[in-house]
This record gives C-alpha cells, structure tokens and sequence, in this order.
C-alpha cells in the first residue's frame, strides 16, 4: 500500500510519505526556521498550548501561527486531544479549538477527538467512539480555508476501528489521522500496530492522506509506509535527544555509551563524538542529528516505494527489532494481493522466510490454479537461478513441465518469464521454510496429474514422483501462450484469447508476439513478460464470461474521447473489477458494455473507484486501430 503522493495545502505543494517535526511553542531549542533548513517542508504544532497561554495566543492571533514560530512552510496544528489523554481533560469545547486554528492560519487543523488507550473495555471505547463522532460532525461545517484532519479511533477494538473509519469516511475530511496509537508505539506492540492501522486503513477513504498519529522513530517508517500510512510526526527528535539518545533508522543508542558517530549528518561530520559528549549544546546536536537521521529515512522510503523495493527494505527494518519482525509476520496474515502491483521495476529479493508471504508469492499460488492444462503427466524439475538453457523445453498437450523454486513454489515453464517468477533471487543454502515450501507446494500441485516424474535434486528434498531424467519434452507454443492468457486474465482467457493462435518468437528464444493468423494479438513485453493486448486482443477480452479485468465509464462524451486514445481519469469511473491491481492490463467499457478502450490500471480496484485527480489508466491506443499499440512505457 506504500504510495508516493502529492497534495496541496493552501500555496504548499507536499510530497508523501511526509515528517512533521514536531515544533513545541514554548521550547526554542531548534527553531522552526533551522528545521526548515534541513529540507522539512511542513511541521505540527500544537494549537491547545497556543490557546492556553495569554502571549502566545494574542500573538498567534494577529501574526498567524506560521509568524509565531517563523515557519514559512505548511503548518499543520492538532488540537489538544493529546492532552486530553494524558490529563484527562482540555479547558476548551471542541468547536472553539477548530476554530482556533482556522483563526490563527493553520493549514491543517484536527478535530478534538478522544485518544482511548489500547485495551480499555468495549463499552469506554465505543462510548469514546461516539463522542468523537459527535464532535466530527459537528467541526466539519466549521472548517473554511483549513484541512481538517478527522481522527479514526476505537482503541484496540479492531471491529470498532472499522466502524470508526467507515463513520468518519462519510464525513468530508480532508486527512484521515490514525489515533490513540501512541502507548503502543511506546511498548513496542508493533503487532497490535499494525492490526489496528489496517483495520482502519479498510475503510479509510484510499485517495485521502493517513497521518500516522505520533510515529516518529524512523526505524518503522517503512513498515508504516507499507501499511499506507502517508504523514508521521515526530516529537522523538526532541525526546529522545532530552535522554541523550541517538536515533538511528535501525534503533536508537545512548549517547553516553558510543564508541563512534555512525552518520555523516551536517551535525555528525563537524563534531567528534567527544565534542557530542561534552558539549553544553549536547540537546541541541543530538536533536538536529534525530532530524538529518529521520529525514534521511523518509527519503530512503520514497526511494524504495518508486524503485519497486520497499519490501526489501521493510524486511530489513524489521529485522531490528523482534517486535517489529512479529510485526511483519502479522501483516504476512492479511490479504493485500490486490495491492501489490502486477510487476516492479527491480527483481524479488528472498530477505529471510517472512519473504514467503509476501502479497506476491501469494498471489502467485492462487494464480497457478488458473491454468487449464490438458496434460496427463506432470514434470517437476528444482528451479535454478542460473540463466536456463532455452532449448524448447517446455509444456505441451501431454506433458505440464515446471520448476519448483524455494519461493514461488510451482512455476509452470509456461510463465516462467513474467515477473516476478523470473527475477528471484535466494541464497542457495536453502533454508528449512524454503524446503518446506517445495514439498506442500510439489505436493498440492501433483494431486491431479495422472503420472508425476521429479528430478534427482527434488527427490532428494523429499518430493515424490517417478525418474524424470531422460524425459524431453517438445514445447507447444498454443499450450505456452493459453496458460500465459489463463494466468494474467483467469482461468479460460487463454483459450479465449489465444486458441488456434502462433507465436513469434525473439532471437534470444524469448515469445515476443501472439498472432491470429495474421492479427496481432498480443505483445508480450520484455522487460517483465505481461502480455499486452492489441485492440484485437482487447476485443477478445470482452467477450470474458465474467466481468473481469473491466472497467466501467458510463458519461457518453468521456467514452468518446477514450475511443479516440485518451486516458481514463479517475474521476470518470463508474464502477471496475475489485480484482483489478496497478499495472493490471484492463479494458474499458461504457454503460452498455461495449469495448471503448484498453489499457494500463495505474491504482488498485478501490483506488480507481475513488481517487478524484489522475489517471486511472493509461489507454493503449484509438478504437479505429489506426494508432500503434504503445507497448513499452
Ligand atoms: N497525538 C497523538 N495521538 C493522538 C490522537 O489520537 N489524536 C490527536 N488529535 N492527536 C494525537
Ligand atoms: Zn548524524
């Protein structure tokens, strides 16, 4: 769920995942100015504290909050609901503190929700619940020129975290906050974590921010990121340095106890770690090396979320602490395959055995199933990662011949070359998930062959079968391209799409087109083996039994323009496949069912259905056919 985002607040133009340093209005141990220097384009502030103090509230009032602590960039403010949860109570009625921060120029004020702590009863949590809602509904009229952020709670209920998100979903937020998460961030309960930020994420509006109340150590931004969670905030950088502690992106040291400075910050380059020590500033330092080292982090996010490997680097980050790894194994539990794009830039990296249960291995198990072969006989032969001898091998009528790696189980040498089944890397020296993996996956997959014949490697893992050697099997181009069609589109397209159909293939032996006689109907692309449908094959497409891999415009003058080879907005979409997944080869329909165009789904099936700005897939080409399919992007 990791995502890249822009959004715009007032004349600010933002990039998600984004940090707002947390600014004390009473404290000038950094100011606001020199957090700006770093690169932080926004911060929070906190609007009760401003309320509560005769001096700062007068000068916020005539100045504007971004004048009172000399920020020029965003400024979000919450309200005191944090205080509320440590006292008690606010001096303050929920409507006054929203319109005290439109009054003092917030650009994003939040609602006084109530943060109920994890595990209180059902009762107080639901009562809370309620109460905040009460209050929701109540701020929303109030906003003018502000975002208004409305805080999804229900403490560690995770029915009533739905039923918050669904509530406050229907409410004209601008932010979707995830709160009362703060004691278990505190604890290190990262499991309960992230239970609690996907139960609400269910129901949380996709196009909309989610701000992650209180996340400010960066060794979990990643794996918040990955949950979908857009905004942090961090008060750590200040805390932590007030304890003498060093954050780091995997942890945090003690000052008092380092040998060396593990970072080339500003800070961490002009000071030995003697001077750290010693010095009078030691607060200060500290605290603008907790900013270099999470705003580092953040970059390294973004980073991984566009180059296709943020669930390298969550495994990783995970791998800091046992609560986060329990963390990750939690989130192994959740069906996120409608998620996960169809392929990334960048191969699969085998990190560790949570790994195996990542969104796409399992959608590839579930996708397997898919494949409609004729074959009596089954071949399965251990997957190597040295480059294949492409001699011909491969499935036909009578024979279904796979591989069986440590990662993805099954790989019918059908689609052995669509990502991610291709670029997988493992370490050689399997380990004791990966030989499990091969024999249950060896295993359900033989059930319904008639013969099954395994390679002297897989029988020395432990699959059965009879002797596969001397066993060459001529590979049928029909049988390749139908099971390629079965795998990308579901069980049947293949036939549909491709029956009777001829391949041409590459120098290098690879399958590059699917003619019909002399039709083209699909191109398969090189870099990660989707098939592409032409106009042909987009035809074809539609005559699916099910509505699958569709997308519905019904506005008349739109679905002109998508004839002509424009792309889908967003904003257009009527209704589509939940099944669709980014990157996910469509076609799109108008209120009757006829074909208007095809394409590339650039969001998920909820994504399309919501998101009001963008593309929602980028077309292919006109329906008149007289432009070239535009294959490679
Ligand atoms: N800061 C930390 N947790 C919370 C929360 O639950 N609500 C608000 N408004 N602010 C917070
Ligand atoms: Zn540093």
């Amino acid at each position: 769920m990791g995502r890249v985002g822009k959004f715009t607040v007032g004349e600010h133009r933002l990039e998600t995942p984004l940090i707002l340093p947390v600014i004390n209005p009473n404290s000038d141990l950094i100011p606001a100015k020199e957090i700006g220097d770093i690169g932080f384009k926004a911060v929070i502030t906190n609007s009760y504290i401003i309320c509560r103090n005769e001096g700062l509230r007068e000068e916020a009032l005539s100045k504007g909050v971004h004048r009172l602590i000399g920020f020029d960039g965003a400024v979000m403010t919450d309200s005191g609901s944090y205080q509320l949860s440590r006292y008690g109570e606010v001096e303050i009625t929920p409507d006054e503190i929203v319109e005290f921060q439109e009054a003092i120029g917030s650009d994003i004020g939040v609602i006084l929700d109530i943060p109920t702590p994890p595990e209180v009863s059902r009762a107080r949590a639901k009562r809370e619940l309620a109460e905040t809602l009460t209050r929701a509904k109540a701020a929303v009229p109030l906003r003018k020129k502000m975002l208004l952020a409305g805080t999804v709670q229900g403490s560690t209920h995770l029915d009533l975290r739905e039923e918050s998100a669904r509530e406050m979903a229907k409410l004209d937020f601008d932010l979707y906050p995830i709160g009362g998460v703060v004691p278990l961030m505190e604890s290190y309960r990262f499991a309960d974590l992230v239970r609690v930020i996907l139960h609400s994420k269910k129901y949380i509006p996709a196009d909309k921010p989610v701000h992650l109340f209180g996340a400010g150590h960066p060794m979990m931004f990643a794996l918040a990121a990955a949950l979908g969670c857009d905004i942090f905030d961090s008060a750590a950088y200040f805390l932590y340095a007030r304890d003498g502690r060093y954050i780091t992106s995997t942890g945090t040291l003690k000052l008092g106890e380092m040998n060396y400075l593990p970072c080339q910050c500003p800070i961490c380059s002009s000071h030995s770690l003697g001077e750290m020590k010693s010095s009078d500033d030691r607060v200060k330092l500290l605290a603008l090396h907790n900013l270099h080292a999470t705003f580092q982090e953040i970059k390294t996010v973004k980073e991984a979320i566009l180059g296709g490997g943020l669930w390298e680097l969550v495994e990783q980050r995970c791998r800091a602490h046992p609560r986060l790894l329990g963390a990750l194994r939690v989130l192994g539990e959740y069906p996120l395959e409608n998620c996960e794009p169809l392929s990334r830039p960048g191969a699969f990296f085998y990190t560790g055995s949570e790994s195996l249960l990542r969104p796409g291995v399992k959608r590839h198990l579930a996708r397997i199933n898919r494949i409609q072969t004729t074959a009596k006989n089954l071949v399965l032969t251990l997957h190597s990662q040295k480059i294949p001898d492409k001699s011909g091998f491969g499935s036909n009528e009578e024979y279904h011949v796979c591989t069986v790696s440590p990662v993805f189980g099954v790989m019918p040498s059908e689609i052995e070359e669509v990502y991610p089944l291709t670029q997988h890397l493992y370490p050689e020296t399997l380990d004791r998930c990966q030989t499990a993996m091969i024999k249950r996956e060896a295993r359900r997959y033989a059930s319904g062959f008639e013969r099954v014949f395994v390679d002297e490697s897989l029988r020395s893992l432990g699959v059965e079968g009879e002797d596969a050697s001397g066993i060459d099997v001529e590979m049928s181009t029909e049988v390749k391209v139908q099971a390629l069609g079965d795998y990308q589109f579901g069980a049947g397209a293949g036939e549909v799409l491709f029956k009777g159909c001829r391949g041409r293939y590459a120098r290098n032996g690879r399958l590059r087109q699917i003619f019909d006689g002399d039709t083209l109907v699909a191109t398969v692309r090189a870099s990660d083996g989707i098939l592409i449908p032409s106009l042909e094959g987009a035809r074809r497409l539609l005559k699916l039994p099910q509505q699958r891999n569709r997308v519905v415009v019904e506005d008349f003058e739109v679905c002109k323009y998508i004839m002509e080879g424009r792309s889908v907005f967003a904003k257009f979409i009527t209704s589509c496949d939940p099944e669709i997944v980014p990157g996910c080869e469509v076609i799109v329909v108008d209120g009757d069912g006829g074909l208007v165009g095809w394409g590339r789904a650039t969001l998920d099936g909820r994504e399309l259905l919501a998101f009001k700005v963008g593309v929602g897939v980028k077309t292919r080409g006109s329906l008149s056919g007289d432009s070239d399919v535009n294959v490679e992007e």
